[in-house]
């Protein structure tokens, strides 16, 4: 299987001087095609670990592979990965616009970015809304914009930072429906960060659980969700899960 994150004792130092230690020795395998749900306390890292794989932070210490060495050997140069985040930063202009300059961005020629970008608006559903500003659309709507806009360039991995965190229920939905979607197209990594216990059931096969910037639980999603083994592993992990639904 290829591996797609590989971190041995991961370190990340943020803020002035970097004093605030908000990745502290994490160790994590992350192979492809997994969805993968980071939970923990606010304040625990989970931004940050998102932020680490997409490369937009430095790591203070520890090994990072960027991808690679399958068992077979594979070497997976040059992943296309996409980040989004809870509000998506949209441009001032068309919905159909931001994804033309996307794929612009992108390096395609600007008369080659309609059909594709026209195609990424059907596939969220918001063709009636192409020449809408993308700012005047709703949360929802942006965020399905968003998602749109990265799935133009066709992302092998997807780190979404916890992308339903300001919608509607309703809106939810439809994101949720979105990230099961793209992620189970072949070879997709999901890897979402989320408040939300009922969407990591729902959308996750494996949970992190970060506290104080530690990777304290790493379980398959039915046994992170099992009281007795989630006790053994990290209790901490077990009274966030308790605080959460109760
Ligand atoms: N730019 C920054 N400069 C200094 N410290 C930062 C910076 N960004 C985050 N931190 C600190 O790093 C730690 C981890 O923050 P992070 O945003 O990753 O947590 P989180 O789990 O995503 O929290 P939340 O649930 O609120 O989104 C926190 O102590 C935070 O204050
Ligand atoms: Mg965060």
């Amino acid at each position: 299987m290829t591996v797609v994150f590989d971190w041995q004792g991961v370190d990340v130092r943020l803020g002035g001087r970097a004093q605030v230690q908000a990745l502290q020795g994490v160790t994590l395998r992350i192979h492809a095609g997994e969805r993968v749900a980071v939970i923990g306390p606010n304040g625990s890292g989970k931004s940050t670990l998102l932020r680490a794989l997409h490369r937009l932070v430095p790591v203070a210490a520890g090994r990072v592979e960027a991808a690679s060495r399958g068992q077979a050997g594979v070497v997976e140069a040059g992943r296309r990965q996409a980040m989004l985040f809870q509000r998506p930063f949209l441009l001032r202009c068309s919905a159909l616009n931001n994804i033309r300059l996307g794929l612009w961005l992108a390096g395609l020629p600007w008369r080659a970015t309609r059909q594709p970008a026209w195609a990424a608006l059907e596939r969220v559903g918001l063709q009636a809304w192409a020449d809408r500003s993308a700012r005047a659309l709703s949360g929802g709507q942006q965020q399905r914009l968003a998602f749109a806009r990265a799935w133009a360039l066709r992302p092998q991995v997807w780190l979404l930072d916890e992308p339903t965190a300001s919608l509607d229920p309703h809106a939810k939905r439809e994101i949720e429906q979105l990230m099961a979607v793209f992620a189970s197209e072949p070879g997709a990594t999901l890897v979402f960060a989320s408040h939300n216990l009922g969407q990591v059931k729902r959308l996750a096969q494996r949970v992190l659980y970060l506290e104080g910037g530690r990777l304290l639980a790493d379980l398959p999603v039915e046994r992170f969700f099992d009281e007795a083994i989630l006790a053994q592993t990290s209790p901490q992990a077990l009274a966030f899960v308790r605080g959460e639904v109760g």
